[in-house]
């Protein structure tokens, strides 16, 4: 199935309202992972990214991408939204870095140019993973790394649709998580565990790490309710996969 053309009308459509929401919480501080914000001086998924030719992979407005920057990385922001890149464009810093239009599935970049790939609920969770995976793959070079945080199969399968919130009870199918219908045709990814090491080692890749990122009690979630509040303190809401190509 090809959802490019659903997903960029979707993240084109919502663009300017997401980040009027999140920029704040996002860009609030340099390297913040996912739904609770989580600082990576916590998680340590990225390290040191000074002199490095980084991509971020579905970049959005580019609050991960401008702090690498200004590190001193050498950064590429992809994302397959114009009205995203936009947004990346305004809320750049005094570091500059190139925006690309593409598509994790099709990555318009040479094989073995970059060291570092990554994103944080980007192009892994909005493209499928058997396409993007081998991609990101191929464009890195040989002891590059891949680095992504992606929502976890449990709050996936706790996620009640009516409620709109995730709960303490299985909702859906495990093994027919795969695709979650976003509306009008978008759609966003979720694997299951062996399916991400399948698709990971099938891309000829090293697993290094699966961080478990887990908010301190009382940090709240920025984009999903859940119930308990604390869920998040007591299951894993989220994957932060740490892998490279040896
Ligand atoms: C949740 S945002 C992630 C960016 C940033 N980390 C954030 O949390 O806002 C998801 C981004 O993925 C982009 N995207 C959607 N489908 C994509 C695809 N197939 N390839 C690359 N980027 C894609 C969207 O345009 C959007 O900017």
């Amino acid at each position: 199935m090809d959802s490019i053309p659903a997903n960029r009308r979707l993240w084109n459509q919502i663009s300017n309202a997401y980040q009027h929401e999140h920029d704040p919480q996002i860009g609030a501080a340099p390297r913040l992972w996912g739904m609770y914000s989580i600082p990576d001086a916590h998680l340590h998924a990225l390290g040191d990214v000074t002199g490095k030719r980084v991509l971020e992979l579905g970049c959005g407005a580019g609050q991960w991408s401008r702090a690498l920057a200004a590190e001193g990385a050498t950064v590429v922001g992809l994302d397959l939204s114009e009205a995203q890149l936009a947004a990346a464009a305004r809320a750049m810093g005094a570091a500059r870095y190139p925006l690309v239009q593409g598509a994790a599935e099709q990555l318009p970049f040479a094989a073995d140019s970059f060291d570092l790939v990554f994103c944080d609920f980007g192009g892994l969770s909005w493209a499928p993973p058997h396409l993007a995976v081998p991609q990101a793959a191929r464009i890195l070079r040989r002891g590059g790394r891949l680095v992504f945080n992606v929502a976890s199969p449990w709050f996936e399968a706790c996620y009640d649709e009516a409620a709109s919130r995730v709960t303490t009870t299985l909702q859906q199918d495990y093994f027919r998580l795969n695709t979650i219908a976003e509306g009008d045709g978008a759609t966003s990814y979720q694997l299951t565990y062996g399916d991400w090491v399948k698709v990971l080692r099938g891309a000829g890749l090293i697993i290094d790490d699966l961080i478990e990122p887990r908010p301190e009690l009382g940090t709240p979630n920025g984009y999903n309710e859940t119930d308990p509040p604390d869920w998040a303190h007591r299951w894993p809401a989220e994957l932060l996969w740490v892998t490279h190509k040896p």
